[in-house]
């Protein structure tokens, strides 16, 4: 990887992306696929009953609600910058402690948990060891420290087709494949730098069945994330040519996605 790349993929860089919106969007456009995913991931970071477990970045609620049915409500806590999905959480899962906050600064003594999970999340955190390196803090001597991100880089995440068509209307579209995490092997980089111990990486893959073109393309255009950001900044021109360029790359429906993302643990 080069210099440019890596500092890109401690430090996220600025730009509009945009989390501040309804739950029930983000449920159709990523918790379709995010739902799913935190079983698998919850079975990673070997998330038992009896312990005390942290969500970090955990938008409207797919891993708390899996960490929930675990660990039972007074057992889970949860952090997002996003007031919204803040606010969706308490609704959705009463008895969640729920704070608006960021992993780089969470507002929890050392040593609270038995586990921090973030849920892709990471390849969103504006300096991602730093991050993590406060999941490991809040996290007791032993514990557990997990997090996954979708493996946009090697072009099977579930945004994958989307980032392709893009790409291929602008070479030079943002399309998230540099973000943290994002490729094989570097979420170990970065465990390491945040000082985590025997570090294990793996991988994770969701099948999502879509029953018709315009129930996949739809959640789009909502504005949630760096590809709804990048939908909603096109002219309705160039839009239109970036969904039918989506639905040229797609198999023709019903058809499934099968997303995968990377995933990595360690231990404090
Ligand atoms: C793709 S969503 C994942 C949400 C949820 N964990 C899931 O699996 O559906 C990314 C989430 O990270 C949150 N986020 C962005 N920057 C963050 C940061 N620095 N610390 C914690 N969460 C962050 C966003 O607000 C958003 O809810």
């Amino acid at each position: 990887m080069d210099a440019d790349r890596r500092c890109d993929a401690r430090r996220n860089r600025s730009r509009p992306v945009s989390f501040i919106v309804e739950a029930a969007q983000y449920d159709r456009f990523m918790g379709r696929y995010s739902v799913p995913l935190a079983p698998r991931f919850a079975d990673l970071a070997a998330v038992d009953p009896g312990q005390r477990a942290l969500d970090v970045g955990c938008g409207p609620g797919s891993l708390t609600g899996e960490l929930v049915r675990r660990l039972g409500p007074g057992a889970v806590s949860a952090v997002d910058p996003s007031e919204p999905f803040v606010d969706a959480v308490r609704e959705r899962h009463p008895g969640v402690s729920v704070q608006q906050a960021s992993a780089e600064e969470l507002p929890f003594e050392d040593r609270t948990f038995d586990a921090a999970l973030a849920q892709l999340v990471v390849h969103f955190m504006a300096d991602a060891v730093g991050g993590l390196r406060e999941m490991a803090r809040v996290t007791r001597e032993t514990g557990v420290v997990a997090a996954c991100v979708w493996d946009h880089a090697g072009g099977r995440g579930p945004l994958s087709v989307f980032w392709q068509a893009a790409r291929d209307l602008d070479p030079t579209v943002d399309d998230e494949s540099r973000l943290a995490g994002a490729h094989e092997g570097h979420l170990g980089q970065l465990f390491q730098a945040a000082g985590l111990r025997e570090i294990e990486e793996s991988a994770l893959s969701v099948s999502v069945e879509h029953p018709t073109f315009e129930e996949w393309w739809e959640p789009f255009t909502l504005g949630v994330g760096p590809a709804g950001g990048h939908t909603a900044g096109l002219d309705a021109e160039r839009q239109a040519r970036l969904r039918e360029g989506c639905r040229e790359l797609l198999p023709a429906p019903p058809f499934t996605i099968t997303a995968l993302a990377w995933a990595a643990r360690g231990h404090v």
